[in-house]
C-alpha cells in the first residue's frame, strides 16, 4: 500500500524522508506515476487533479499539503466518506503571524515613506501613528488568525477578530457573523485577512466591504487571492479611500507578469511566502495520522467538508 504525492511546489523525497523518520513506513508514488490505483491508501496533495482522487478504491485519507483545504475541495468530485485533514503547525502559524505583523508595522512606521525619503537623501519625518489607539482587525481567528491577533495585541495594538462562529481570545475583541461585519470593518485601520476560502468567504473583500473600512486603512491579505475582488481593491486604492495593501496570495499563482497588481504604487506583492510549509515539522502530524489510521483511531486535524475548513 502506498501514499500518493502531488504538489508542484514541494519536494516528494523530502516529505518521504521525514514521514518515514516519524514512523509512517510508507512507499511513495509521485503523481502521475501512481502505479495500480488499488495500491494507493493515502494521498498527500496540493491542488490535486480534479477527479483524480476518486480513482483510488482503497484511499483512506486525504492530507492537505497546507493549512488551507480549498485546493482540495475545488475538486467537486472527491471520493465520498474519505476524510480530509489539514496541516496545523506551530512553525507555519508563527511565520504567518510574522508576515501580518510585518505588514502592519511596515505601514504603521512609514517604512515605504522612509525608503522614498532615503532615495532622495532627505531627512524627513512622518507623523507617528499611536499604536495603542490603532486598531487591527483580523478576519479569521482560528489557529493562525488567533495567534496573529494575540501577538498584535501583545505589541500594544487594539485588536478585533471576526469569525463565522463565536470565539473568545483574551485581549482581543471577538466579533462574529455577517451582522457584525460592518462594525468590525468600520473600526479596522489595519485589516488582516486569514480566512479560509469557502463559498461564503470568496470575494468577501469587495467594493461594499472595502468602503466600510475607515479612510486610510491598510489591508494585508495572506489567506487566498479569491477573498479579494481585485478591481474593487484597486479602485479603493486609487480613490484614496485605502492607503495601501500587502498581498501574498492571488487569483492566479504565479501572478502573471502583466497583472496590474505588480506595478501598483500602493501595493506590496509577495509570492505566497507568508507561510512556507516545512516538511520537517509538518510530516510529523501526517505520519501520526497514518499510524492512527492503521490502528483504527480517530484522525487529527480533520476538516468539516460542510464548512470547508
Ligand atoms: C498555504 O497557502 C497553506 O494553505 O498552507
Amino acid at each position: 500500500m502506498a501514499l500518493l504525492f502531488k504538489s508542484i511546489f514541494d519536494k516528494p523525497e523530502e516529505w518521504l524522508r521525514f514521514l518515514n523518520d516519524y514512523g509512517a513506513n510508507v512507499e511513495m508514488r509521485v503523481w502521475p506515476e501512481t502505479g495500480p490505483a488499488e495500491d494507493i491508501e493515502f494521498a498527500l496533495v496540493w491542488r490535486p487533479e480534479p477527479g483524480d482522487l476518486k480513482r483510488y478504491p482503497n484511499l483512506k485519507a486525504i492530507f492537505s499539503i497546507g493549512a488551507g483545504v480549498d485546493h482540495i475541495f475545488a475538486d467537486t468530485d472527491l471520493p465520498k466518506g474519505v476524510p480530509v485533514c489539514r496541516i496545523k503547525d506551530t512553525d507555519l502559524t508563527a511565520q504567518m503571524s510574522e508576515y501580518a505583523i510585518y505588514g502592519v508595522l511596515h505601514y504603521h512606521r512609514h517604512m515605504a515613506d522612509y525608503a522614498r525619503a532615503q532615495s532622495e537623501s532627505a531627512w524627513r519625518k512622518f507623523p507617528r501613528g499611536d499604536t495603542t489607539r490603532s486598531r487591527v482587525g483580523v478576519m479569521g481567528i482560528g489557529e493562525i488568525g488567533g495567534d496573529t491577533a494575540r501577538k498584535l495585541a501583545a505589541l500594544g495594538f487594539q485588536v478585533s477578530g471576526w469569525s463565522r462562529a463565536p470565539k473568545a481570545i483574551e485581549g482581543v475583541e471577538c466579533l462574529h457573523g455577517a451582522a457584525a461585519l460592518p462594525r468590525f470593518l468600520g473600526q479596522s485601520q489595519y485589516l488582516v485577512c486569514v480566512l479560509p476560502l469557502t463559498p461564503n468567504t470568496e470575494g468577501i473583500l469587495n467594493a461594499k466591504t472595502l468602503a466600510q473600512l475607515p479612510r486610510g486603512a491598510f489591508v494585508v491579505n495572506m489567506a487566498r487571492g479569491r477573498h479579494v475582488v481585485n478591481e474593487d481593491l484597486i479602485a479603493a486604492l486609487d480613490s484614496g479611500h485605502l492607503a495601501g495593501a500587502m498581498l501574498d496570495v492571488f487569483h492566479k499563482e504565479p501572478l502573471p507578469a502583466d497583472d496590474p497588481l505588480w506595478k501598483h504604487p500602493k501595493i506590496i506583492v509577495t509570492p505566497h511566502i507568508a507561510g512556507d510549509l516545512n516538511p520537517r515539522t509538518c510530516a510529523m502530524q501526517v505520519a501520526e495520522n497514518i499510524k492512527r489510521l492503521r490502528r483504527g483511531e480517530a484522525l487529527l486535524n480533520i476538516v468539516n467538508p460542510a464548512e470547508g475548513y
